[in-house]
């Protein structure tokens, strides 16, 4: 054998074992992430076009899907969720159906994660009509030793390719992807300011910023919230627009520590959240979550300008992933918050092969009200589970 011909490496295998390569290195690794362009904010044109947004916005209503932890595949509960929430969109009333869906992170799940974007996104969603703005989850934020090198890098090239290109995979299977300005973003439209937040790759905790990731997204929320602040000076409370923030790690959750797994909250996260919506005196109405694999809905009570003002902290992340059964301690309080709600049951969950509880939520924004629907989905069956109005004061 010459010298050309002669391997690399003396492995005895054909795939050899690299020391950290699975599993990944530290689950619960943050790392830098870029800043967002263009001041972060988008416009419902930026969308679904202007002919569209012009017809959404004159309708006084927004409409919208949400859901996160989907990265399953085809023929899976990711897929039926799918169908689901596209049996939901007229194009003859196209202008008070769903807009969108905002995804709520973890899109992709494991190695590999440019390639998995044809299996675990394009191909589970080909039926799905509606354009897809995200955020990412700490599974699309993972960094391999192999592949996955550059954090985010499969994520900001399908969600974030810049205007005039798309992504490749995107072209393969005719889908046209948005272009948003970065991991983290506004969309403003006539009736709501939608925000959405990187909360890292971690898997145990969000963080939003600090040393060693960076602490440029934090700056950002902290201007675009006092932006907001300066827009709602002369208006009243029926005009001014409501305010929605998204973000993969829930600021409130409860884990399923007797069975081991689950999600808790993550405090640390949303005291920056806390410390940013008292700084600009703009706190949100509504905010949305996954990681979580299931649907917990929790109400705080906050004492603001002399009254109380109850805002939903929802997770959401039954997009087609793993579903787990809600947390018990319905109805409990800790503090300022009351866990109102969870689905799955316990007792719906069928030993070792669990399929009941995966869903997606709808949401409908007015000038007055926030309604969201949470649509459980199993197998080409969909139910609501439960709707939450929430005025706007
Ligand atoms: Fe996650």
């Amino acid at each position: 054998m010459s010298k050309a011909q002669k391997p690399q490496t003396a492995s005895r295998f054909r795939i050899p074992w690299l020391p950290g390569q699975h599993p990944k290195a530290g689950k619960d690794n943050t790392y830098p992430f870029r800043a967002t362009t263009d001041n972060g904010v988008m416009s419902l044109a930026d969308i679904i076009g202007t002919t569209a947004a012009n017809q959404v916005e004159a309708s006084n209503q927004l409409t919208f899907h949400s859901v996160g932890d989907t990265g399953r595949g085809s023929h899976t509960p990711q897929q039926d969720t799918a169908e689901a929430m596209a049996r939901d969109v007229d194009p003859k009333k196209h202008a008070t159906s769903p807009a969108f869906l905002f995804h709520l992170g973890d899109v992709i799940y494991g190695d590999g994660k440019e390639n998995l974007y044809d299996d675990e996104f394009y191909r589970p969603y080909a039926a799905y009509p509606n354009k897809i703005i995200a955020i990412p989850g700490n599974h699309d934020g993972d960094v391999g030793v192999t592949v996955d090198t550059t954090s985010l890098k499969a994520f900001e090239d399908n969600f974030c390719s810049p205007i005039g290109t798309e992504p490749p995979l995107a072209k393969t299977f005719s889908n046209e992807m948005v272009h948003q300005p970065g991991v983290y973003w506004m969309l403003e439209t006539k009736l709501l300011n939608l925000i959405g937040l990187y909360s890292n790759a971690a898997e145990d905790f969000g963080t939003l910023g600090d040393a060693n990731v960076g602490t440029q997204q934090l700056e950002w929320l902290a201007q675009t919230l006092s932006n907001i602040a300066t827009q709602r000076k002369g208006k009243t409370r029926k005009t001014r627009k409501a305010l929605i923030i998204g973000m993969h790690h829930p600021p409130y959750a409860r884990g399923l520590s007797d069975k081991g797994y689950g999600h808790g909250s993550s405090d640390a996260m949303r005291q920056q959240m806390d410390t940013a919506f008292d700084k600009a005196g703009v706190w949100p109405d509504l905010v949305l979550s996954g990681h979580a694999h299931s649907y917990q809905r929790y109400e705080r009570v906050k004492g603001l300008n002399g009254g109380n003002k109850k805002i939903p902290y929802i997770v959401a992340g039954t997009g087609g992933y793993a579903i787990q059964p809600a947390p018990s301690g319905i109805g409990t309080t800790e503090g300022d918050t009351t866990y109102k709600n969870g689905s799955p049951p316990k007792g719906l969950m069928q030993a070792g092969q669990p399929n009941t509880g995966y869903g997606y939520l709808t949401i409908t924004v007015t000038q007055t009200n926030i309604k969201v629907v949470f649509v459980i989905v199993q197998g080409n069956h969909r139910q609501p589970f439960e709707t939450i109005n929430t005025p706007l004061k």
